[in-house]
């Protein structure tokens, strides 16, 4: 049985790599309340656009399936207690400052995705931290864990569960600083994200008073009338300007990209114009995070 690497000496070097870098990143929470919209896929996705445009990503998987552990190839434990103790599971229910860089692991890739994307993964006993949930300050455990820990990345993305009201959601909202929506074009999910920015709206004060919308991601987008009105619709959910103009299509290649846990750039020519898209996107959250930013 394998244990996961030490990600120690990796995250020194990264540190030491890093070391003129003193600013803290933006913390981007990857949510829609809908489940199976995207939030996994659009995760991996601009984590690997990131690291292809030379930035280094920390990703934290806050959802139990742990999917976006196992599609950046981040090694757990196979018997479950190992992997428990190797995951968010251990580290969150009674976090000191800076804990989560005892589990981080780096995506299995191999070169620079290795190289420029750490996880925090996620197991099955990350469900269990609602029990905890009514302790004094639970929802910030997480924001405890990172502190010191997100300063060699140049951001950190969160990929949420397909919830609204669970403890897991407050946590990661509580570490944010933008929520991004993929959203499909369909009533459902237009529905789903509208209640992501309602619940905004009326919990952050409570939970994060600085979270704001950093847009919407149209995914499966297809060139038909419907498609193109629920995409205005969503402009009224994200504000003026937060509906991202590069459309994601619903493609073979892109599943792949997740069911077999590798970069797309590494599918074919298609998925090297899809690799280069999805760096449109990532390009396009950060100059809109950057606008946010300076209209604040
Ligand atoms: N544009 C796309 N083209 C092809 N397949 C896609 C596309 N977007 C998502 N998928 C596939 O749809 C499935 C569901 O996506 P994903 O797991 O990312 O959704 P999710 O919102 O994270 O789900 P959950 O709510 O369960 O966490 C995955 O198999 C993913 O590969
Ligand atoms: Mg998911």
């Amino acid at each position: 049985m394998s244990s996961p690497p030490d990600p120690s000496p990796y995250f020194a070097a990264l540190a030491q790599l890093r070391r003129d870098k003193t600013d803290v990143p933006p913390h981007i929470a990857v949510a829609n309340h809908k489940g199976g919209i995207g939030k996994s896929f659009l995760t991996q996705a601009i984590a690997v656009a990131a690291a292809e445009t030379g930035h280094y990503v920390l990703v934290i998987d806050m959802d139990a399936q742990g999917n976006v552990t196992r599609r950046l190839r981040a090694q757990l434990p196979a018997a479950p207690e190992q992997r428990a103790a190797a995951s968010l599971a251990a580290v969150l229910p009674n976090p000191g400052r800076g804990d989560a860089a005892r589990i981080l692991t780096p995506c299995g890739y191999g070169g620079i995705y290795t190289e420029r994307i750490m996880v925090a993964p996620a197991d099955l006993d990350l469900e269990l931290l609602a029990l905890t949930a009514g302790q004094p300050a639970a929802e910030r455990r997480l924001l405890r864990a990172l502190t010191g820990v997100v300063a060699p990345f140049d951001l950190v993305l969160i990929d949420c569960p397909p919830s609204l009201l669970s403890h897991q959601i407050d946590l990661a909202w509580t570490a944010s600083d933008y929520v991004l929506m993929p959203c499909e074009a369909e009533f459902d999910a237009v529905q789903s994200a509208r209640r992501i920015r309602e619940r905004i709206e009326r919990d952050s004060h409570k939970l994060n008073e600085d979270l704001r919308i950093a847009g919407i991601i149209v995914n499966r987008y297809r060139n038909l009338a419907v498609h193109k009105n629920r995409a205005e619709e969503m402009e009224k959910i994200s504000g003026p300007g937060g509906v991202c103009p590069v459309r994601i299509p619903e493609l073979t290649s892109l599943k792949d990209m997740s069911e077999n846990a590798r970069p797309i750039a590494e599918n074919g020519s298609q998925g090297r114009d899809m690799a280069a898209l999805f760096r449109d996107v990532y390009t396009w959250t950060r100059t809109r995070i950057s606008e946010l930013e300076k209209a604040a």
